[in-house]
């Protein structure tokens, strides 16, 4: 596998690949890699002539400082799984190769995409985002960008993005890869406590609750009985929210009907730990 730190040499390699016609699969990540991340880029590599990783936690989309500080960095274990899963390229800048000083992120008006959910309790996290997914895109010009399910709002996010930047990419959105008993993958699990890790697994039920019921009583009354179920379950879970939305525009749901692609989404503290997690309710 290849490692670059910086814009200007792996862009050259790129280029000479491209040249060759390769064509390039691409997976974003902040390390920590999991198996949801090595699924991306196994996916990558079976569509793609060369796939390329990048590793990079973007300071600008976390609005807490301690959430930045504590997120985890495990970049010599990444390495390793990256080289085992075959992946061609890396791509581990630092972060004064990416922003200049005093950068902000400016995006624009992505409405109620950016405002909902995620973007209400962690404000300017989109803008932060959308920044970095449009410099990476521009630096690797890939063909084909591989994102987790698990984030269902940030890839309704960058596919608007895509959408508005013209970029000539495939967004693909692959399933969410789970634990044995149903918590979804993430780099912020390994923060969780074993107590804390026990507790976890009532996010994903609490959305089983609500796809099994939600045909059967109205939203209001099934988001109610899934919030009771979820906070008695262990006093560790703190909720932040727990919503079903339209899954296009993310606007909140009034009535549930089989027509209406929606979504279930729901962020809660196990202990410190903040998760998220959804589960789609019309497939
Ligand atoms: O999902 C993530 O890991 C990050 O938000 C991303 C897309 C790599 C941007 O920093």
């Amino acid at each position: 596998m290849k490692l670059f730190k910086e814009i200007n040499s792996i862009h050259q390699f790129l280029a000479s690949e491209k040249r060759e016609n390769k064509q390039i699969g691409f997976v974003p990540t902040m390390g920590a890699l999991h198996n949801g991340h090595l699924s991306l880029i196994k996916k990558s590599k079976a569509e793609n002539e060369l796939t390329v990783c990048s590793i990079f936690i973007n300071p600008t989309q976390f609005n807490n400082k301690e959430d930045l500080e504590k997120y985890p960095r495990t970049i010599e274990n990444d390495i390793k799984l990256l080289i085992e899963s075959g992946c061609d390229v890396l791509f581990h800048p630092e972060v004064n190769e990416i922003y200049t000083e005093n950068e902000t992120p400016q995006t624009g008006n992505y409405g109620n995409l950016t405002h909902v959910l995620e973007g209400k309790f962690r404000p300017g996290h989109f803008d932060g985002v959308i920044t970095i997914v449009k410099k990476l895109f521009h630096i690797v010009e890939p063909d084909n960008v591989y994102f987790g399910q698990k984030d269902f709002q940030q890839c309704a996010v960058i596919n608007e993005m895509i959408v508005r930047n013209h970029f000539k990419l495939k967004m693909n959105i692959c399933n969410t890869m789970r634990e044995i008993d149903g918590l979804a993958m993430s780099s912020r699990n390994i923060r969780l406590t074993k107590d804390e890790r026990i507790a976890a697994k009532a996010i994903p039920s609490t959305l089983h609750y609500i796809k099994n019921n939600i045909e059967k009583v109205s939203i209001t009354e099934v988001l109610q009985t899934a919030t009771k179920q979820l906070l008695s379950s262990s006093d560790l879970i703190k909720i932040e929210y727990l919503e079903i939305v339209n899954a296009i525009t993310l606007e909140q749901m009034d009535q549930f009907d089989i027509e209406t692609p929606a979504v279930a989404l729901i962020a809660a503290y196990c202990g410190n730990v903040r998760l998220i997690d959804n589960i789609i309710l019309t497939d």
